[in-house]
């Protein structure tokens, strides 16, 4: 059967229609007329729908910053039972207090496979965190595998925004503004509270996630750069509208840490009409301009920014997203792969296919390393050898997809991370034997 149910949402997910770019005011209606002119809340809205305003900023918060989005609904979400506290498997949230800070590089190979049947929900497992999700400050790291699609049940976040990394296998994501494909290589984002369905395109998807508690996710400013590049808007996509008139639905609700349950008589993803920049979106990796350097060096991997969640303080990000994508090295004199680095900031990285330029082995698809604040990594030894005598030819660097979560905080792992089967023993080894070769 779930062969099927993934035939049947693959082909649900091939014939998907987006609207197109970032943090414009997106408009979409399922059925024609849905959608009110000229004003958000008329006294009847078109076709008995309810409106309702979702608001991912406060109010008053600059133009700029501010979030919302108009729904034109078949009930008002208001229309619910009482929610009860739920188990919540393996996901934990911020503030996290089980472990101490660990300065040591640590790395992990994949996520175990579900002992038995396991949705989304079910699948995500947390690495660990910093901030506070009552605070909305920070940020934590889940990973997901699950081998099923979730069935008559939808999940939001009250504590952040939600980016998915899909690893391995596609999803259709049936959001309440309408339905997203993400497949590996692909990147969603479901925004604060918003309510979502995660259904498998294939038999097994593994993925990772950053919750972001912070202030939500943009485009990095381009400076000198100029007016294009790095993620372009117009490749975001995000859905049109969708809606489904089915129940009982359970609605799981993440807030303040905690999961909590309650079944609706109907499925909240009753969106008729939508309008707002309050959205979930889809990004191809693919598609990311890779900038570098065409002489010496190599700009410091902030180059390689696909979205930022910024602070208070310029250029200090509470969390950014960034992308390792095939690209040309051609520095001259330069040593070419990720430089020796301590680094203030907090480096979370995971592989989404083949290999990382900085790591000849051990770094696989579907695991991760922590860097945590100013731990020194770099290229291994393998690596640092191999560099240092190469022939400095332009190369094209076109084997591997590799991201980070880089964080303005110390990150703190979970005891079921600290304590992982998976955790790799050993990975200091891998800067043992650089030699010296200092000759005074
Ligand atoms: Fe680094």
């Amino acid at each position: 059967m779930a062969g099927t149910d993934n035939e049947q949402a693959r082909k649900v997910a091939e014939a998907l229609a987006y609207t197109t770019g970032f943090g414009n005011e997106h408009s979409s209606e399922a059925v024609p007329g849905a959608l009110p002119i000229g004003r958000n809340s008329p006294q009847r809205a078109p076709l008995g729908l309810y409106a309702e305003q979702l608001s991912g900023s406060a109010f008053t918060e600059p133009r700029e910053r501010n979030h919302r989005s108009w729904l034109y609904r078949i009930r008002p979400s208001a229309a619910h039972p009482p929610f009860v506290r739920a188990g919540q498997g393996a996901l934990r949230s911020a503030p996290f207090t089980d472990c101490v800070p660990d300065p040591n590089r640590l790395r992990w190979n994949p996520l175990p496979e579900p002992a038995g049947p396991a949705d989304f929900l079910d699948g995500l497992w947390t690495l660990g965190g910093n901030g506070d999700a009552t605070q909305r400050t920070g940020m934590a790291v889940h990973l997901y595998c699950a081998n099923t699609s979730m069935d008559r049940r939808v999940f939001s976040s009250a504590d952040g925004e939600l980016l998915l990394v899909p690893e391995r296998g596609g999803l259709l994501l049936r959001t309440e503004l309408g339905l997203l494909r993400a497949e590996p290589g692909e990147v969603a984002l479901i925004p604060r509270g918003v309510r979502f369905r995660v259904e498998l395109l294939d038999a097994t998807a593994r993925g990772y996630v950053c919750e972001n508690y912070g202030r939500p996710f943009q485009l990095p400013d381009l400076g000198p750069i100029g007016a294009n590049g790095l993620a372009n808007a117009r490749d975001f996509r995000a859905p049109v509208a969708a809606y489904e008139d089915v129940g009982p639905v359970e609605v799981v609700n993440k807030f303040c840490g905690h999961l909590w349950t309650a079944t609706y008589d109907h499925s909240p993803l009753d969106v008729v009409a939508w309008h707002g920049n309050h959205v979930p979106y889809v990004y191809d990796l693919r598609r990311f301009n890779v900038l570098g350097s065409i002489s010496y060096d190599h700009p410091d991997p902030s180059i390689f920014t696909v979205l930022t969640s910024p602070s208070d303080t310029p250029g200090l990000a509470g969390v950014d997203f960034v992308v390792f994508a095939p690209r040309w090295l051609v520095g001259e004199d330069t040593f070419r792969p990720p430089y020796f680095h301590r680094n203030v900031m907090t480096e979370y990285m995971g592989l989404i296919e083949g290999a990382y330029d900085a790591k000849a082995e051990g770094f696989v698809p579907g695991g991760g390393s922590l860097h945590n604040m100013m731990s020194a990594h770099g290229p291994d030894r393998e690596t640092f050898d191999r560099a240092s005598a190469a022939e400095l030819t332009p190369q094209k660097i076109d084997d591997g997809l590799a991201f980070m979560f880089e964080t303005r905080w110390p990150l703190t792992l979970t005891e079921q991370a600290r304590d992982a089967g998976h955790l790799q023993q050993g990975y200091d080894d891998v800067w043992q034997g650089l030699q010296r070769h200092f000759r005074p």
